[in-house]
């Protein structure tokens, strides 16, 4: 098997007295999708942003291809170039078209000429169905438009790399669907994606992995099929049979 894009190994992260991620290893192979599932403050956002940079590690490595993530004497903001991240809500500008949060970054960070970066931000919105939102500012979307607006632009510069953290739970349920077909077609397209989501139906379709965990620990990994439908973890059994129950 070809080496993973990104190689988690013994990550821990603590704040303050708190054990947040105890000893995280995990690996995402290219084109594949893991999710990661688990109770409220089981850690999944914390491993999000430790991936990310947004978090220092205490302990254990992030390798993303060939570069060490982790290593202190990188640099931060170059690493990240290669990431895109979309959280659960705000992601955008308030005070800026959609068209410009897409071509912020490709234009400041990357050094792409306007024209150009602009013309590859209305071919993205045409693509995830926003072709007509491009001049307008995002509080004259819907939350799943804004979304999809958010993916755009994480997408802009061409990551290696897509973090999506729990982006369809701020949404009404009727706009979940048209966020998650983005990432099914993200997938089709060959992108590398690990995301946090309480989205079961959805992780079953689409996730290669499915992680599950727990107090920091990732209790319980194996394909889609095995975690969500033959969980072999009383704890997992548990969380899904709460979470099922309430869908
Ligand atoms: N900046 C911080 N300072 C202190 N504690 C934090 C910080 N960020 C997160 N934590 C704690 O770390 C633990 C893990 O939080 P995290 O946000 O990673 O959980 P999660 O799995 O994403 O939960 P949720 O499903 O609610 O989003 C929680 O106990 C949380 O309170
Ligand atoms: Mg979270």
């Amino acid at each position: 098997m070809s080496e993973p894009l990104l190689r988690i190994r013994g990550v821990r992260k603590q704040y303050g007295s708190r054990l947040v991620l105890r000893s995280i290893d995990l690996d995402v192979a290219e084109h594949q999708v893991v999710c990661l599932i688990g109770g409220s403050g089981s850690g999944k956002s914390t491993l999000l942003r430790c991936v990310d940079l947004l978090e220092v590690v205490d302990d254990g490595t992030v390798h993303l291809g060939e570069s060490e993530l982790t290593d202190p004497r990188l640099d931060a903001n170059l690493a990240r170039r290669r990431i895109g991240i979309v959280f659960q809500a705000y992601n955008l500008f308030p005070h800026l078209s959609v068209l410009d949060n897409i071509t912020l970054a490709p234009r400041r960070v990357h050094g792409v000429p306007r024209r150009q970066a602009e013309a590859s931000a209305l071919e993205l919105l045409d693509r995830l169905g926003l072709a007509d939102k491009a001049q307008d500012h995002p509080d004259r979307l819907s939350g799943g438009q804004q979304q999809r607006a958010a993916i755009a632009r994480a997408l802009a510069t061409e990551p290696d790399l897509l973090l999506f953290d729990e982006i369809t739970s701020a949404l009404d349920p009727e706009l979940v669907g048209e966020v998650l077909d983005v990432v099914a077609d993200l997938k089709q397209r060959g992108l590398t994606i690990l995301m946090a989501t309480h989205e079961m139906g959805f992780a079953r379709q689409v996730a290669d992995q499915v992680c599950f965990l727990e107090d920091g620990v990732i209790l319980e990994q194996g394909t889609a099929e095995q975690v969500l439908t033959a969980p072999r973890q009383q704890a997992t059994q548990r969380f899904l049979s709460r979470v099922l129950d309430h869908s």
